[in-house]
């Protein structure tokens, strides 16, 4: 068998917040790995470390200590530059609250992250994966005039433009009814399959872990 390199992956990653002379241990010694074409979901009480492990595995923040690799390049010691440059070349992210521009066409909000790269082929790619989605008939439609579940589509579609290999969820149905819920773990589940990306979903929707492959536990910044 060939030994796969893991999407990301996590070594003793320890995340603490020091704040008004307190020190919180958000996250202690994690280490956590996800494979291109797996789903797993993380897990947890309020406060126990998912949003900030998410943080960490979408480059938005830097770990305390241990070591974050991706796609086995270590880039825990990389500058904010170089951050921003690994965490577009290689991931897509969902978040509860869609966070679509109000003003932007569903086609126009999937370019955002592309609007600086001056791609001809930007346009009908964001179309493209609009239709995949199932949104073909909705491409000039603003945020304002679309379902909760459209929106979500636009966000996934957004979140896919410059092809990631890792896709990231926080709380991906929270804002969804159960129906809607399942299109959107559908969406994602086919997304994992045709592309073979990873994808890491924080979730409370007990919903999600019956499309996931795994499941993770965090409780008080600690896995089981
Ligand atoms: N920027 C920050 N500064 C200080 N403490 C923080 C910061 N962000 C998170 N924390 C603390 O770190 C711990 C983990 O927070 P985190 O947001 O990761 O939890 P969570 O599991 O996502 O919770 P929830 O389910 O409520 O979203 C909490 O105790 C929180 O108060
Ligand atoms: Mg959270």
């Amino acid at each position: 068998m060939i030994a796969t390199v893991p999407v990301v992956q996590t070594r003793d990653l320890v995340k603490r917040y020091e704040t008004g002379g307190e020190t919180v241990v958000a996250l202690d010694h994690i280490d956590f790995s996800v494979a291109a074409g797996e789903f797993v979901s993380i897990v947890g009480p309020s406060g126990s470390g998912k949003t900030t492990l998410l943080n960490m595995l979408g480059l938005l923040d830097g770990p305390t200590e241990g070591e974050i690799r991706l796609e086995g390049e270590d880039v825990t010691d990389l500058s904010s530059r170089e951050r921003t440059a690994a965490r577009k070349r290689t991931i897509g992210f969902v978040f509860q609250h869609f966070f679509l521009l109000p003003t932007l066409t569903a086609v126009e909000n999937v370019e955002v992250p592309r609007l600086f790269d001056d791609d001809p082929e930007t346009t009908a790619r964001a179309e493209r994966l609009l239709e995949r989605v199932g949104l073909g008939d909705r491409l000039r439609h603003k945020p304002s005039e679309l379902s909760g579940g459209q929106k979500q589509r636009v966000a996934i579609a957004r979140s896919l433009i410059n092809e990631p290999r890792l896709l990231l969820a926080d709380e991906p149905t929270g804002n969804l009814d159960r129906e809607t819920g399942k299109q959107i773990l559908e969406e994602f589940a086919r997304i994992k399959r045709e592309d073979d990306v990873a994808i890491v979903a924080v979730t409370h929707d007990p919903l999600v872990n019956e499309y996931t492959d795994r499941t993770v536990e965090l409780v008080d910044g600690v896995t089981s």
